[in-house]
């Protein structure tokens, strides 16, 4: 006998768990399916981002930061920390049990909501009398009976053509993440947002580290402004990104990996490392899901084509996150799926792309939401901007951190802020600000007229925003 469900996710990830606690909390009998596997075979939910993504980085990032810090910056403050080391197990020990936290911490979210958890793979077998049937190969063989469908099966790191991952030397996110001592020559393909957090992480820990990046502009997302300051605060750090550079063979050796390349100038080079990770971009997964059973339809990229409320091509399959259009975010999924489970429901759900905040958590951090100089530029709109740099902020200079600047860019008649770009400490954290008065179609001089506490950071905030009307106080 197939149990019925009201809602089935396949998928539990930052997308498929959200989708299912918001769906259980409206009232519908909801399963999450999920097929990662901790080391020792048990359940593992939190997709990509909690068990090689967001998490298990920032883990390493704080770790790492910590090292570099007792290395080079405590001295500032008059604290002597000679013979530091790092244990890189223990490291890397801590940090799977800051996943194995978050992993219980989702079973423990299914069991209070009420959301019935299968662990294994999940695949559509067929449509069937109210709704499709759902086969679950775990453990145990299951099928399941779905009147509404919600497919978050997430993404894979795209492999270079010819070069596949071994996870010991030609390394994925995953590899990147469980590297068990710090390589003396670390390469990377690929200067994207994995590219300059895990360079960060290998170089503060030791490593020579060199990144190759195709294109010929550095973090062309980002405002070029913003990229240029990022880019001189990286090199600083010895964080070495070669731009413009064609990537060639890639042979394993005994001593590990050497890349053949062509630089920006046309030479060709060669680069030696004992690791290599690839950090080109992800793919959408569909692998096991068998869409064609039922003719769910891809587009050429792999990913399941929605329209703007995430509804598929079937009737009542709806598909969220890194497997669907937009950027591969786990907050942009987390919001898709809280509206999937709202619409089902008959509410309004909505996910603002306008308002998306982007983070990469380097040091400084960069962050930004809404559009660029250059695309507001390219899009001919009116704007003013205002820029504040952290050099001239009381509590920046009281961490020892002065890198870097808030950027607000307003429309030019009606003074609506239509992008703000952040590169500095704590960035990540600074830009919610933004977020929210984005969200409320704020004014540049809204965020100006606010009280902002003293000192914090997020006083360069509100000068930025000053900065817009050429009123700065404190610059
Ligand atoms: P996923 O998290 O990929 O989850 C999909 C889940 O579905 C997985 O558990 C998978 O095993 C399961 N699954 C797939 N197929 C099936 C099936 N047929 N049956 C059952 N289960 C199945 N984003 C941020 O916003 N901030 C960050 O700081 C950040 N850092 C990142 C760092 C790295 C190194 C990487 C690789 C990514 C990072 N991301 C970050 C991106 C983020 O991880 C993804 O955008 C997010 O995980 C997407 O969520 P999802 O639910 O769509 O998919
Ligand atoms: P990315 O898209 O951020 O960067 C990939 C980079 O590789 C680009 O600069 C691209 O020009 C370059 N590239 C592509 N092919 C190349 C080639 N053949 N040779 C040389 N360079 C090449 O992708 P990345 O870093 O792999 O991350 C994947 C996604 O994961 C991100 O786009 C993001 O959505 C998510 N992510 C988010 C994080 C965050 O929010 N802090 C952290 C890490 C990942």
């Amino acid at each position: 006998m197939s149990k019925q469900f009201d809602v089935i996710v396949i998928g539990g990830g930052p997308g498929g768990y959200i989708a299912a606690i918001r769906a259980a909390q409206l009232g519908f009998n909801t399963a999450c399916i999920d097929e990662w596997k901790n080391g020792k075979g048990g359940p593992a939910p939190g997709g990509t981002c909690t068990n090689v993504g967001c998490i298990p980085s920032k883990a390493l990032l704080q770790s790492s930061e910590h090292f570099e810090h007792a290395n080079k910056h405590f001295a500032e403050h008059g604290i002597t920390a000679s013979d530091v080391k790092m244990d890189v197990a223990k490291m890397l020990a801590r940090k799977d049990g800051v996943v194995k936290q978050n992993n219980d911490g989702i079973l423990y979210l299914f069991k209070k909501n009420k959301v019935s958890f299968f662990h294994g793979r999940g695949s559509f077998a067929k449509a069937a009398e109210g709704g499709y049937e759902i086969k679950v190969a775990g453990a145990a063989e299951e099928t399941l009976v779905g009147k509404h469908i919600i497919v978050a099966t997430g993404s894979n790191a795209r492999q270079l053509p010819g070069v596949p991952f071994d996870e010991e030397t030609v390394l994925s996110n995953d590899g990147a993440l469980r590297v068990g001592a710090v390589p003396k020559k670390l390469a990377l393909i690929g200067s994207g947002v994995i590219g300059l957090e895990m360079g960060s992480v290998w170089r503060r820990l030791g490593a020579d580290v060199t990144i190759l990046e195709g294109l010929p502009t550095f973090l062309g997302a980002v405002d070029e402004q913003i990229a240029k300051e990022a880019k001189k605060a990286f090199d600083k750090q010895g964080l070495k990104v070669e731009l413009g550079v064609k990537v060639g063979e890639v042979a394993k050796t005994q001593a590990g990996v050497t890349i053949d390349y062509t630089d920006a100038k046309g030479e060709a080079k060669k680069l030696e490392a004992d690791k290599l990770i690839v950090s080109i971009g992800r793919v959408p997964n569909t692998i096991g899901l068998n869409a064609e059973a039922v003719g769910l339809k891809l587009d050429d990229r792999g990913a399941i084509i929605v329209d703007d409320e995430c509804k598929t091509s079937l009737p009542n399959v709806w598909a969220v996150g890194d497997v669907v259009r937009g950027p591969m975010l786990a907050h942009k999924a987390e919001e898709e799926g809280v509206a999937v489970a709202e619409r089902i429901a008959g509410q309004h759900g909505h996910v603002n792309f306008n308002t998306i905040p982007w983070v990469i958590y380097t040091s400084p951090e960069i962050a930004w939401v809404g559009r660029t100089e250059q695309q507001l530029k390219a899009d001919g709109v009116k704007y003013k901007a205002g820029t504040f740099p952290f050099l001239a902020n009381g509590r920046a200079r009281a961490l020892g951190d002065t890198t870097g600047m808030v950027k607000f860019l307003a429309d030019a008649t009606t003074d609506e802020i239509l992008g703000v770009h952040i590169v500095g400490p704590m960035a990540s954290e600074l830009i919610s600000e933004a977020v929210v008065a984005m969200e409320f179609k704020a004014s540049a001089e809204d965020i100006a007229r606010i009280c902002h506490a003293h000192p914090s950071l997020s006083e360069a905030t509100k000068e930025a925003a000053l900065a817009v009307d050429k009123r700065t106080l404190n610059f």
